[in-house]
Order: C-alpha cells, then sequence, then structure tokens
C-alpha cells in the first residue's frame, strides 16, 4: 500500500480523493482549513511551511504521491484566490519535491478547464509566475473580479506545471494536473448562489456536452490515474475531465 498526502481534503473534489485512496487501503495524509489530519490555511505563508514540515513529519521514508487539489473559487475574494489556488499549491508541490523524490513519487495538481479558456489577466499571471505574492494580490485587489482572478489562478497554476514539469522528472518526481470542469461541490454551489456568477454558471453548465456536470468521483477517479503506476510515461500533462467542454471551446488547441 502507498502512502499520499494532499491538501483540501475536507469537500468536493478532495473528499472523494480521500475516500477513494482511503478505501483502497492507501495512507493518507490531509491538509486542509478545517477537518484534516493537519490544519493549515494555505493562503499563508506560515500555513503553508506548516503543512509541508507536517507532511513530512508524518511520513518520514517520503510519499509515494501528493495531491494539491485546495482552493476557492470565483465567488471568493479576488486576493485570497490566488494566494490559495496559485501561491499554496506551488509551495505545497514546491516544499514535498525532495521529499516526493525518495520513493519516485507521483504530484497531481487540480487546476481547471477554466484555466485554458481565452479570459485571463496577464499582468496577474506574470506576477504570479514571476513569485511575486505582494504584487500580484495588489492587482487583485485593486480590479476586484473574483472570476478573472479564478481564471488567472488557474491558468498561472498550470504554466507553473509545464515550465517545472522537466525539473521534476530529472529530480525522479512525476508532476501532471487534472483540469476539472463544472463540477457538482460546494465551490459550484456557492458561485450558483452568487448573484453575478448565477447566471454564467447556469449557461456553462447548459452547455457541456456530455449533458451533466461531473461529480467529484469523476474527477477523482483521474487523479486516481496520475497517481498510480498506470501513468508511469505520463508527465507534464494536463487532463481534462470536463464533459467535453474544452474540446468543445477550443477545438484546434490541445
Ligand atoms: P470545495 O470548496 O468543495 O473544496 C475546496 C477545499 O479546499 C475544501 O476542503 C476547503 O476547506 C479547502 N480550502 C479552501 N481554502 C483553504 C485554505 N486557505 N487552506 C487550506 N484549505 C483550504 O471545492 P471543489 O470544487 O471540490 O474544489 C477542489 C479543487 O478543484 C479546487 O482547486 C478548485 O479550484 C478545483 N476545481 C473545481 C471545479 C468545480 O467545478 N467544482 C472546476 C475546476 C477546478
Amino acid at each position: 500500500m502507498a502512502i499520499y498526502a494532499m491538501t483540501g481534503g475536507a469537500t468536493g473534489i478532495g473528499a472523494a480523493i480521500k475516500q477513494q485512496l482511503r478505501d483502497a487501503g492507501h495512507e493518507l495524509i490531509v491538509v486542509d482549513i478545517k477537518d484534516a489530519d493537519i490544519l493549515a490555511d494555505l493562503s499563508t505563508t506560515e500555513g503553508r511551511d506548516s503543512a509541508v514540515a507536517g507532511i513530512i513529519e508524518r511520513s518520514p521514508h517520503g510519499l509515494d504521491g501528493f495531491v494539491a487539489c485546495a482552493g476557492l473559487g470565483p465567488a471568493a475574494p479576488a486576493p485570497l484566490l490566488l494566494q490559495v489556488n496559485y501561491f499554496g499549491a506551488k509551495a505545497t508541490l514546491e516544499g514535498l519535491r525532495e521529499h516526493l523524490a525518495k520513493k519516485q513519487g507521483s504530484a497531481v495538481l487540480i487546476g481547471s478547464n477554466s484555466g485554458a479558456m481565452p479570459h485571463f489577466d496577464q499582468a496577474k499571471i506574470d506576477a504570479m509566475l514571476a513569485d511575486d505574492e505582494a504584487h500580484a494580490c495588489a492587482l487583485a485587489e485593486k480590479s476586484n473580479h473574483g472570476q478573472l482572478a479564478y481564471l488567472s489562478s488557474k491558468r498561472a497554476i498550470t504554466q507553473w506545471m509545464r515550465r517545472n514539469a522537466t525539473a521534476f522528472a530529472r529530480a525522479g518526481v512525476r508532476l501532471n494536473a487534472v483540469a476539472p470542469g463544472f463540477t457538482q461541490t460546494p465551490l459550484t454551489d456557492a458561485a450558483k448562489a452568487d448573484p453575478e456568477l448565477a447566471q454564467s454558471m447556469a449557461q456553462f453548465e447548459r452547455s457541456i456536452p456530455l449533458g451533466r456536470a461531473g461529480q467529484p468521483e469523476d474527477i477523482a477517479n483521474a487523479v486516481g490515474f496520475l497517481l498510480s503506476e498506470q501513468s508511469a510515461f505520463v508527465q507534464g500533462s494536463v487532463l481534462f475531465v470536463d464533459g467535453g467542454s474544452d474540446a468543445m471551446i477550443r477545438p484546434d488547441q490541445f
């Protein structure tokens, strides 16, 4: 049996990943702001450091895999979105790289199919990729646009993954992303309840080619594949699990 760690296991997609890994008999260390083995707020430097240290302490011989799943949706405050979705994910992935290397582990991050869409804020993305958290958050505060901050955070973390996939491979660690589409979770429930987002969310949900929203288990199945030996030659990939939305919107890009 393997030993894994993850962030964001309390609800939604993360809870489904947690259930599948534990049902399969694996050991799993969960980091979250609530209901977790390690309570940590990934929007802060202290929280990120204590998450990484806590995981390493609980898995002294290394990790077979790590899933950076914690994230906030477009209804959250714009600066917080960047802090959790980009800086929190990046800090935990970087902080655990050497630890994953001890067991030739697999790291998976949860991006989003929205990260591939043509709407984003390049200035925020540049600040994130330059690791300038203060500037990225100041830009987000100024524009105060949750949806744009969300799309930009997911695009940036996916670009970060692509840029780092080679170095991770050379260090003996696999690194890939799952890009879910609209999935029924507390995150999308909150967005649907937000008057400014309700209409576009409903429209997007109705447009899914396979005719239904994703369920957390749909995404967990893909994460399970990327953690497993079945994906041993997969590196730097973005696996869209979105009922066909990305292919519908960007048919000629892959
Ligand atoms: P969710 O709200 O059910 O789960 C998010 C998890 O992250 C929760 O367990 C929450 O407590 C944790 N979290 C939030 N802020 C945190 C913080 N500061 N520190 C530590 N943990 C924190 O939402 P869902 O939908 O399950 O989202 C999981 C991931 O999937 C996110 O990264 C999200 O952006 C991504 N995603 C979700 C989609 C959807 O349609 N639901 C679509 C595309 C991507």
